[in-house]
């Protein structure tokens, strides 16, 4: 399969209210699911798809932060440009925030507090890669479309519309936060204008899109876990699932570490010294075990 060359954009903006006061003091994407940060679920998805250049957008007081955590991105074979959101404008923004990073390459954009997991999740990740044109989206089956961006179809699966937040929604198809662009996104991107509630939309840049013809819509097989993180009910449903997998098959999931390690950006004398400097923590002790075990 082709492999169109990408960068990727995690978007960790936004002011977190409907978690207050948990995000008064620190940023949601910093918040940990489970065991590690809540970064590292989307940041593992764009590694998983073999992207290493990426920009990391956060609020202007909570990007010192993301760098504390993240750093240029050296230590796992990336690289790391960070951007700013000054104020939540919406999603859409971060193709006109990343309008330079991009430098007219195509991009993969992730939400900072979306989480995907499940075996057959890579292949999709793998088709989604090499569309040379338009975009790609997925879609994934839940029971309160409202509070998502909502995709709909006609009976031979065609898409017909991306409405965000219907109130009355005309199908239970929620579109996840992962999204695949080619060259254009930030000049569509300029096009839209604000919603309601003065954001530009990442449903309005999918439409731009599905209305040209050039929008594929995957949908996630319920293999596939999709799971938001933006309440503390959520959050906590989040960090269960990850709690149950990792004890019942004795693995961790998303370490940026063992993927970057996987993939050869790092050797296993960098994965070990990493690992040496966690060693109090239990996620310390599972990269040591990778690096003895592999
Ligand atoms: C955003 C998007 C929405 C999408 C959702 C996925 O909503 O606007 O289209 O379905 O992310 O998590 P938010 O959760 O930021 O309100």
């Amino acid at each position: 399969m082709i492999k169109v060359s990408r960068k990727g954009i995690i978007i960790a903006g936004g002011t977190g209210t409907r978690l207050h006061p948990s995000t008064i003091a620190t940023s949601k994407q910093l918040m940990p699911i489970y065991d590690k940060p809540m970064i590292f679920y989307p940041l593992s998805v764009l590694m998983e798809a073999g992207i290493r250049e990426i920009m990391i957008i956060t609020t202007p007081h909570e990007q010192i932060s993301f760098k504390r955590l993240l750093g240029d991105g050296s230590k796992w074979g990336l690289n790391f440009t960070y951007g700013i959101q000054n104020t939540p404008r919406g999603i859409a923004e971060a193709l006109i925030i990343a309008e330079d990073f991009l430098n007219g390459d195509h991009c993969v954009l992730i939400l900072g507090d979306n989480f995907f997991y499940g075996e057959t999740f890579s292949s999709g990740l793998e088709t989604a890669m090499s569309l040379e044109e338009g975009a790609t989206i997925f879609g994934y089956r839940v029971n309160n479309p409202s509070r998502y961006g909502v995709v709909d179809f006609d009976k031979s699966g065609q898409a017909l519309s991306i409405e965000e937040k219907p109130l009355i929604p005309k199908s239970n198809y929620a579109v996840t936060g992962l999204y695949f662009y080619d060259e254009n996104a930030s000049k569509y991107a300029h096009m839209i204008t604000p919603s309601e509630r003065q954001e530009l939309e990442i449903s309005s840049l999918n439409q731009i899109y599905l209305s040209k013809g050039l929008l594929t819509v995957n949908i996630l097989q319920s293999g596939i876990t999709w799971l938001d993180t933006g309440t503390h009910k959520s959050l906590f449903e989040a960090a269960q699932f990850v709690n149950v997998l990792q004890s019942r098959q004795g693995i961790r999931i998303c370490c940026p570490e063992v993927i970057a390690y996987r993939n050869n950006w790092i050797t296993k004398s960098d994965l070990m010294a990493q690992a040496k400097e966690l060693e109090k923590s239990g996620y310390g002790n599972y990269l040591m075990k990778v690096c003895h075990t592999t």
